[in-house]
């Protein structure tokens, strides 16, 4: 571990610029970013309900957090952890910080109750769900969310700049920027959770109609009102 403006990395983890780090200054920008607002509006919608209704307990890790969504509903006990030093630097410096490829790397053994991942589509393959699993307690829970398949399928077969399996960011700069979505079907997601000994014991749903407003042109387009905006899979340990 090596550390960097108070944050703790890892020398593999030295800042690549085709990672979210390239866009961490501009991502939350919704003037810039429309999509990306709309699925965090969605995602803070969905988590609004999930602290109100069922209290999560205990200790909790906020995976590819950014600018963490988390960190509004419960400060106690959370660990923060990110590729990018730079998206884990825009939260409180109080907060603990790992800066962790999840995919390639354990961010904790059987120590969290709770493991959120908010927007998990850049890291949504088996090696994050195998840390998933290592990272949870016995009967520990975790909820992915992800932009729906509904939405992945109509959007990026449209139009001719998109590729399957990659978020286009086209930067203040005028750059476009390629960084990696994995959004499956239901049926592959639930066989990941599976294939990584973790049990699924619910898929949720925000829909389009559920945002208030629908900032994005790539959202209103592509989907109507009652289309999912988002897929939420939440699995068990044990
Ligand atoms: C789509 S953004 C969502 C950020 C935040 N959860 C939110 O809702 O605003 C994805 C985040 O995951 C992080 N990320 C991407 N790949 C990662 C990986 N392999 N390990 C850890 N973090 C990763 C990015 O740096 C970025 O902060």
């Amino acid at each position: 571990m090596k550390s960097v403006s108070g944050l703790a990395y890892r020398s593999s983890e030295t800042p690549d610029l085709r990672t979210y780090e390239a866009v961490a200054h501009e991502y939350y920008d919704e003037w810039l970013h429309p999509t990306c607002a709309d699925f965090r509006s969605a995602s803070s919608i969905y988590l609004q309900r999930f602290f109100e209704e069922l209290r999560p307990d205990g200790r909790v890790a906020d995976i590819g957090c950014g600018r963490s969504l988390i960190a509004n509903f419960r400060t106690l006990d959370l660990v923060l952890v990110d590729q990018s030093p730079r998206m884990l630097e825009q939260n409180a410096s109080s907060l603990e910080k790992r800066c962790v490829d999840v995919e390639s790397q354990s961010f904790g053994i059987a120590e969290f109750d709770w493991v959120f991942a908010v927007l998990g589509d850049p890291y949504n393959s088996m090696g994050t769900w195998n840390n998933i699993c290592r990272a949870l307690k016995p009967m520990g829970e975790c909820v992915f969310i992800v932009p729906s398949s509904d939405w992945a399928k109509a959007f990026r077969r449209s139009a001719l700049e998109e590729r399957a399996n990659f978020a286009r960011f086209l930067t203040s700069t005028g750059e476009a920027i390629f960084l990696r979505s994995l959004i499956v079907e239901s049926e592959v997601q639930k066989r990941m959770i599976a294939d990584a000994n973790l049990t699924h014991i619910a898929t949720d749903h925000v829909r389009v109609g559920d945002l208030p407003v629908v900032r994005s042109t790539k959202i209103s387009a592509f989907l109507s009102p009652d289309q999912n905006l988002l897929d939420i899979y939440r699995a068990k340990k044990g």
